[in-house]
């Protein structure tokens, strides 16, 4: 098969060989169901038990506070509309770049009483601290800030705002899809600011798809979204894939111990990539912010990215472009938006996001082939005006 290269880690990542190992054997002879009492149930109960220490090993919590779910939308959701069902309608703030899987289930519940905040962000993606002064002066009862943006990989600085939050007395969570296995994240240090939540996604690095969990402190009441059986403690009912939670447990392990040495690379890469793309006239998003180390999200004016990312696949590069193509009329990305980018640069948005397998030869390759397309689009828009 014709393999591109693939430079789209933040939309999902290959499953490492280790995880697909360790996986194999629960989706053959070891069939059990974990709620069985015999044997084979036993087996697939250590085997979650066991992922579940290796999940709260990798982000310094306790195995008692990972709630497994279907994936990080599954969590997200379990959270934002758990918490709300169990207060009163009231404030909820959420950053005005946060996931489609925050920001739709807060609007759900603003069509259900409450009042629905976005938080703004500056130029850079960060958080605006004084808009966000100003709403926890208003005392929302949940605030939802991400860990670390999707598309351009900008990180917010989760700790003050939780500690901001928490004086407001908000209930605060945030979505660290993005961060593990990029950067360190440790939910004791993060709990001891303020951060009640956390949400984390196995297939962003290195695990299988439909495993995630949500991390949380036990103080926090949630409904449950999903009832039944009362399986993770009665927050999330359902037999579990045992397969998928096996192969999460080994992928946050490997990612936890690669971090450090991967984390550098990742680095050199964005830089290599940057520089060129700069002296090629883009313009890179959240440049001035700290930022994930493996993301670059950027633009050419007058070019559409939908149209650059089609014809780099052809050259054998596969990247992201950063409208949300819901309908057949891509809208471009609601994160630059808020960035206060205009619409027209908007849509020329493109992301190339590396993963540990990547190297300085591919960026190389890949910078080749953008100079030649870039060129090419540039003369056929010349010549269309
Ligand atoms: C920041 C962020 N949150 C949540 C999700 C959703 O995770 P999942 O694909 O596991 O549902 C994603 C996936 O793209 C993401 O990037």
């Amino acid at each position: 098969m014709f393999a591109p290269v693939y430079l789209d880690h933040n939309a999902t990542t290959p499953a490492d060989a280790a995880v697909v190992d360790a996986m194999l054997p629960w989706l053959s002879l070891q069939f059990g169901n974990p709620s069985s009492r015999h044997e084979y149930g036993r087996a697939a109960r250590r085997a979650i038990d066991h992922a579940r220490r290796q999940v709260a090993a990798a982000v310094g919590a306790q195995p008692g506070e990972i709630v497994f779910t279907s994936g990080g939308s599954e969590a997200n959701n379990l959270l934002i509309k758990g918490a709300a069902a169990c207060f009163k309608p009231g404030i909820l703030a959420v950053g005005a770049s946060e996931h489609p899987c925050v920001i739709k289930p807060a609007e759900q519940i603003a069509r259900r009483g409450w009042t629905l905040h976005r938080l703004a962000v500056d130029s850079e993606g960060r958080i605006d601290m004084d808009a966000f002064a100003a709403v926890m002066a208003l005392k929302p009862k949940i605030v939802s800030v991400m860990l670390a943006n999707n598309e351009t990989g900008v990180l917010q600085e989760i700790e003050l705002l939780a500690a901001m939050a928490r004086r407001a007395g908000a209930l605060f969570h945030s979505d660290a899809v993005q961060a593990v296995g990029k950067v360190a994240v440790d939910f004791r240090q993060l709990n001891a600011a303020g951060v009640q939540a956390l949400t984390l996604s196995a297939h962003k690095f290195g695990g299988p798809k439909g495993a995630a969990a949500l991390v949380m402190d036990k103080r926090v009441d949630l409904e449950a979204l999903i009832a039944g059986g009362g399986h993770e403690r009665g927050l999330r009912s359902g037999t579990e894939n045992v397969a998928a939670i096996v192969g999460f447990g080994v992928a946050c392990e490997l990612a936890v111990q690669r971090c450090a040495e991967v984390a550098p690379r990742l680095l050199a890469l964005r830089e290599r990539l940057e520089e060129r793309l700069l002296k090629l006239g883009a313009i890179v998003f959240g440049r001035a912010a700290e930022r994930l180390p493996n993301t670059v999200f950027f633009a050419f004016p007058e070019l559409d990215g939908e149209t650059v990312v089609g014809q780099l696949d052809r050259a054998g590069y596969a990247i992201a472009s950063g409208a949300a193509c819901s309908s057949a009329n891509p809208e471009p990305s609601h994160v630059l938006r808020a960035m206060g980018v205009g619409p027209d640069l908007a849509r020329g948005a493109l992301r190339v996001s590396f993963g540990s397998g990547n190297t300085p030869e591919q960026v190389n390759g890949f910078l080749d082939a953008l100079q030649t397309t870039v060129a090419r689009l540039r003369q056929l828009t010349a010549m269309a005006v």
